[in-house]
């Protein structure tokens, strides 16, 4: 029902794709994998019609509708929340508005009438008279009380904000739902839901993710963007990359005959066949993976960037104290009376039920907000570092990689061209990389970017509000590699469990009844019966 062909793209001398060819079915949810900058979010811009190929052509069958979700989530910021949610359909919605014009016009005419009554027809013919209560249940689905449906959507936090825009893509039950990295920001409880809700889907879905989880539950097969081709592949994403691990180390293996590779391979689908279809995936999705094939797989050009803090001079004895801190929003207590001193080489997971009062406490921290009360305290010795949820703002800009950078340089040695050029390098931005735009840069590759910056203040503090946010499968493991061996303070927060499991030897649960502080790892924090006991009355 999606047919590509001959699609090439190409950036300067940058060939993002060479002569593609594919076909995308009705029903299959297709899971779009590849590295950072590797052009999943282009090729969905090019799909979506935002973004002119080079050459060739994506089409889609004739008379089917296509919602999407994009990964810039500030785009609506202006509408308000039920009605971006309608804006989803579009036509609806512009039926809606243009009924309104007619009926607010104060020389109605016979032909406005007539009019009228057409749109109305069209407008029932869609349902119309469902639109409302149908985008207001699918946002209290989602999380979002009525109490913020008038809002505009800038007055929403951000992880409300993409539940805001995933109801907006999945309003009107599209032909194919297009999403761009939808869990980003979703909590594990709506990550949950959005998989139950794709699960059951009957239409066509894709769907761009770094979560593998997600990717597993979700996906009947696999488009890996690579070596500027698309590949698709029968299977969830541990089949392919399974199957690509084999098939990588069997070319490997010359001595090897034709048939016993080939029997290994067979041996390899038919085990994987049979677990496939006692899972949840093939008894929920119609489509059944009745197929599986392994093609020609080439090994993958992703490379891990190199992700190292370092501390310009070690901390004094006295890090951060923070005393009785609370805030409110809209009139909803985020977290109160917060108290704990941070100490040498603490790794603390800050976690709570709401991730709204994580990120207010990091911009509390960092003097982006002011609390209502109680106050925080660093030492003398301490230099910060931070990475915000949203970078946005620092990417507004037609600076080079290479002036963006020059920016949060220290000295005169790190600000001359070779040193940053290496610097760009260690985190892949090589070559004439270094000398685009830091408006273009696709969602990971700006957090990379946010990543050196935080690297160039040499901090003995650090503060990192979900940082795995965009990224890829390398740079995480090379990032969670820099945190577990970073030799300051640590406070973090993140979706990935992984990551808080390896790093944190503290965890602090900010409330809005106090604080629970706890210096265990993340592992043993959630199986304590005491904790688990706590927190149902700390959230009461
Ligand atoms: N107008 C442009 N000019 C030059 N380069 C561009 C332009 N638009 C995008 N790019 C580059 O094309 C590459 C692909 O970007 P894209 O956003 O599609 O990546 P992606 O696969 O979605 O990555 P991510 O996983 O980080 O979201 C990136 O390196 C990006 O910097
Ligand atoms: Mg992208």
């Amino acid at each position: 029902m999606i047919t590509v062909n001959n699609l090439s793209l190409q950036f300067g001398k940058r060939v993002l794709f060479d002569d593609v060819n594919l076909k995308f079915v009705q029903g299959n949810c297709y899971g779009v994998i590849g590295a950072n900058g590797a052009g999943k979010s282009t090729f969905l811009k090019i799909m979506t019609g935002h973004q002119d190929p080079t050459k060739g052509r994506i089409e889609l069958e004739p008379g089917k509708r296509m919602a999407v979700l994009s990964q810039n989530h500030f785009e609506f910021d202006k509408c308000q929340v039920l009605h971006t949610v309608m804006m989803g359909h579009k036509r609806l919605y512009e039926i809606m508005i243009e009924k309104d014009a007619l009926y607010a016009k104060e020389d109605f005419s016979e032909a406005d009438g007539m009019k009228a009554s057409e749109l109305e027809g069209e407008f029932a013919d869609l349902e119309g008279w469902n639109a409302e209560t149908d985008a207001a249940s699918l946002l209290s689905n989602l999380g979002i009380e009525e109490a913020s449906h008038y809002l505009l959507l800038e007055e929403l936090p951000n992880n409300l904000k993409v539940r805001v825009l995933l109801a907006q893509a999945l309003f009107g039950n599209p032909d194919v739902l297009v999403l761009d990295e939808p869990t980003n920001d979703l909590d594990g409880k709506t990550i949950t839901w959005l998989e139950d809700f794709l699960l059951d889907f009957k239409n066509t879905v894709i769907v761009v993710s770094h979560d593998r989880h997600f990717l597993d539950t979700v996906c009947t097969h696999i488009c890996d963007i690579d070596f500027s081709k698309i590949n698709i592949y029968t299977g969830n994403y541990s089949f392919w990359y399974q199957s690509s691990q084999l098939a990588l180390r069997q070319r490997a293996d010359k001595n090897k005959k034709a048939e016993e590779k080939k029997k290994e391979l067979q041996d390899f689908i038919s085990r994987f066949s049979a677990n496939a279809s006692k899972s949840k995936q093939a008894t929920s999705r119609r489509k059944m993976i009745d197929k599986l094939d392994i093609e020609e797989i080439q090994a993958s050009s992703r490379r891990y960037p190199g992700i190292t803090f370092h501390q310009e001079r070690d901390a004094g004895n006295q890090i951060l104290s923070v005393d009785n801190l609370s805030k409110s929003y809209e009139g909803e207590v985020l977290f109160k009376d917060i108290t704990f001193t941070l100490n040498k080489g603490d790794k603390v997971a800050i976690v709570s039920n709401n991730s709204l009062a994580i990120t207010t406490f990091f911009e509390v921290l960092n003097r982006n907000m002011n609390a209502d009360n109680g106050e925080f305290i660093f030492g003398t010795t301490i230099i910060t570092a931070y990475l915000p949820n949203d970078n946005h703002s620092y990417f507004d800009s037609d600076l080079s990689l290479i002036q963006w950078l020059r920016q949060y340089a220290n000295t005169d040695e790190e600000k001359e061209e070779v040193n940053l050029r290496g610097f760009l390098g260690r985190m892949l931005f090589s070559g004439e990389e270094a000398l685009k735009s830091a408006k273009v840069l696709s969602g990971g590759e700006k957090v990379r970017c946010m990543l050196s910056k935080v690297m160039f203040a040499k901090a003995n503090v650090l503060m990192m509000d979900e940082p795995t946010n965009h990224l890829d499968l390398e740079s995480i493991t090379a990032l969670n590699n820099g945190m577990i061996e970073f030799g300051g303070s640590l406070m973090f927060t993140s979706h990935d469990q992984e990551l808080v499991k390896t790093v944190a030897n503290r965890v602090i649960e900010i409330t809005p009844n106090g604080v629970i502080d706890k210096m265990m790892p993340y592992d043993e924090y959630i199986k304590d019966e005491k904790i688990l006991q706590l927190q149902t009355e700390m959230y009461a």
